[in-house]
């Protein structure tokens, strides 16, 4: 386990891999004022009281090795640790220090060699293939780079897949929150091909958040996206987590970013190597100096 110094006067936490439960470091983050005590009961189906404010996601010695004898790579090691839920987590490191196989495993996409996951009070770790996808369907949504919309739909059809797939019926009332949240209002009808990058990843996000998940998982949310849209496209995910209570986890290379998370978790060759709240983009910033 690597670990730095000091930064800028905050504490960091001594030894991430014990941060099971108790205060998370990004709690050094002054309370956002528009930011529910209690986020409306409507919006995680799936809690009970006693998980409300606990963690919705945990990783517990999780440890990923590709490939076999001299040819193995260990993309992570031994990773433990936990994500609250209401938080939004950004992830970020050098190319190759395992951000994208920590987020699969924690959602489910990829099984660890070692370790095991918890996500909303289920052991995912050993589920089959049928039981993950109903889970991931159930309980996750994801945004990814490339928005990965359907070219076919609409903008509308696209942001209500999850539920359609699901058998389920959009609420008309939370479905005009959400186009209106995401400012889509008048892009109802268009499909992918008809909207900017940024529009585009708009229905994304507001996709990913359609069905209340219980964990929203971003991969490079801003990757493919101009300053602009960047700005846009991260005030909505802050405000799914000001707002509607959500849990939002982000991988991402773009120090901006990363500063309108809460909590920001810094892995090196498959471990944390740091872990506190963000700073502002400049202290983001010196902060990757120190680690790439
Ligand atoms: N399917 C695979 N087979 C073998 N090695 C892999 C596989 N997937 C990832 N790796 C290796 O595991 C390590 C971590 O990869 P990962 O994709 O998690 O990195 P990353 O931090 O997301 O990088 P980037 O910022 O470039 O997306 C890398 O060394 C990579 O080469
Ligand atoms: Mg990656």
């Amino acid at each position: 386990m690597y670990f730095f110094g000091e930064r800028s006067g905050r504490q960091l936490n001594p030894d991430p891999s014990k941060k099971l439960s108790g205060p998370l470091p990004g709690e050094a983050r002054q309370p956002n004022e528009s930011r529910p005590d209690n986020p409306p009961t409507d919006w995680i189906p799936c809690v009970t009281v006693s998980q409300a404010n606990g963690q919705v996601v945990t990783a517990s010695g999780v440890s990923r090795r590709y490939g076999e004898g001299e040819a193995a790579v260990d993309a992570l090691v031994d990773i433990s640790t936990g994500f609250d839920r209401g938080r939004f987590t950004a992830i970020m490191g050098p190319s190759g220090s395992g951000k994208s196989t920590l987020m699969h495993i924690l959602a489910g996409l990829d099984a660890p060699t070692a370790g095991t996951v918890t996500l909303d009070g289920e052991q995912i770790t050993g589920l089959d293939d049928a039981a993950l996808t109903k889970l991931r369907r159930d309980k996750l949504g994801f945004v990814f780079q490339f928005f990965n919309l359907l070219p076919v739909l609409t903008a509308e059809e696209n942001l209500v897949l999850p539920l359609s797939i699901a058998g389920r019926k959009p609420d008309a009332e939370w479905l005009d929150r959400l186009v209106r949240t995401v400012g889509l209002e008048d892009r109802r009808a268009h499909r992918p091909s008809e909207l900017s990058g940024g529009q585009q990843q708009r229905v994304a996000v507001a996709r990913a958040l359609v069905s209340k998940p219980a964990v929203v998982f971003a991969d490079e949310p801003t990757g493919n996206l101009d300053s602009k849209a960047s700005a846009d496209v991260m005030k909505l995910l802050r405000q799914a987590v000001d707002e509607f209570g959500q849990t939002v986890i982000m991988v991402t290379h773009d120090p901006v970013a990363a500063a309108h998370a809460d909590r920001l978790i810094t892995l090196r060759d498959g471990g944390i190597v740091h872990d506190a709240a963000p700073g502002d983009a400049d202290e983001v910033i010196e902060l990757m100096k120190t680690i790439d």
